[in-house]
């Protein structure tokens, strides 16, 4: 498989495996009220097929799935340090709600959106503005080093231990965060989202894009179900911008 084209069969079948929802038993780390959506819950696999386990995930790596829309691009990190727990967060629009920390042995798995919510850069098959920086390495989006997902499009920083709030830029609210679940089988679960997403401009936006990589927009926000390939943004992007 040409791991970059891999979104484009992303979730819509052509990969048979056995997907078995009811023998999860872990908990769903998000909060009810209006920024909390659930989606269809799907399970993450690599590109060549097979179930994608929390434990394998490398720490500080960038992995990219799209969820909960066969063209929304979202990043999937291991921290590899306990977050927060119970943040509070505000949408741009003043409303607050709670992000419930990590997942995993150590909590220190998370998912968000991987489009900004500033004005909307995003990973493609071309290139990548937004990505998560590894700890000690520095941004020109402010001065801690490392740690956070810096969007290089216009400067904006989110701390993923936190819910991916806000540390820098113009960006005026939270990435929204993608509720992952860890099964008892270690396998790897999306389900929901949470905060406010910006799914509709997105689309709205991006006409040609939905078109180039996934064969229209009609196609592209189709739900993602079963399944869902993730692969390291490294695989899935050409180039990434960083500064
Ligand atoms: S689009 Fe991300 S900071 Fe502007």
């Amino acid at each position: 498989m040409d791991r970059r084209n891999f979104l484009k069969i992303t979730g819509i079948g052509g990969i048979t495996m056995a997907v078995l929802p009811s023998t999860i038993t872990g908990s769903l780390y998000a909060d009810d009220g209006r920024l909390f959506e659930v989606y269809e819950k799907v399970q993450l696999i690599n590109a060549d097929g097979e179930a994608l386990k929390a434990s394998s995930l490398k720490k500080e790596v960038n992995y990219v799935f799209n969820y909960p829309f066969v063209g929304t691009p979202a990043i999937l990190l291991d921290l590899g340090v306990v977050t927060h727990q119970k943040v509070k967060l505000f949408s741009e629009d003043g409303e607050e709600y709670i992000w419930k920390g990590g997942v995993g042995t150590q909590r220190s798995i998370v998912a968000y959106s991987a489009i900004c919510s500033h004005q909307l850069a995003h990973p493609t098959p071309e290139d990548s503005f937004l990505q998560y920086l590894q700890r000690g390495k520095t941004t020109m989006a402010c001065e801690q080093k490392g740690g956070l997902i810096i969007c290089s499009s216009h400067l904006s920083a989110f701390n993923p231990l936190k819910g991916c709030e806000k540390v820098a830029g113009p960006a005026e609210q939270p990435l929204a965060s993608i509720i992952i679940e860890v099964a008892e089988d270690d396998t790897l679960w999306a389900s929901a989202v949470l905060g406010a997403d910006k799914f509709h401009e997105y689309f709205k936006r991006y006409k040609l894009e939905m078109k180039k990589f996934y064969g229209g927009k009609r196609k592209a926000k189709k739900l993602v179900k079963e399944h869902v390939v993730t692969v390291t943004l490294n695989e899935y992007t050409k180039e990434i911008i960083q500064y």
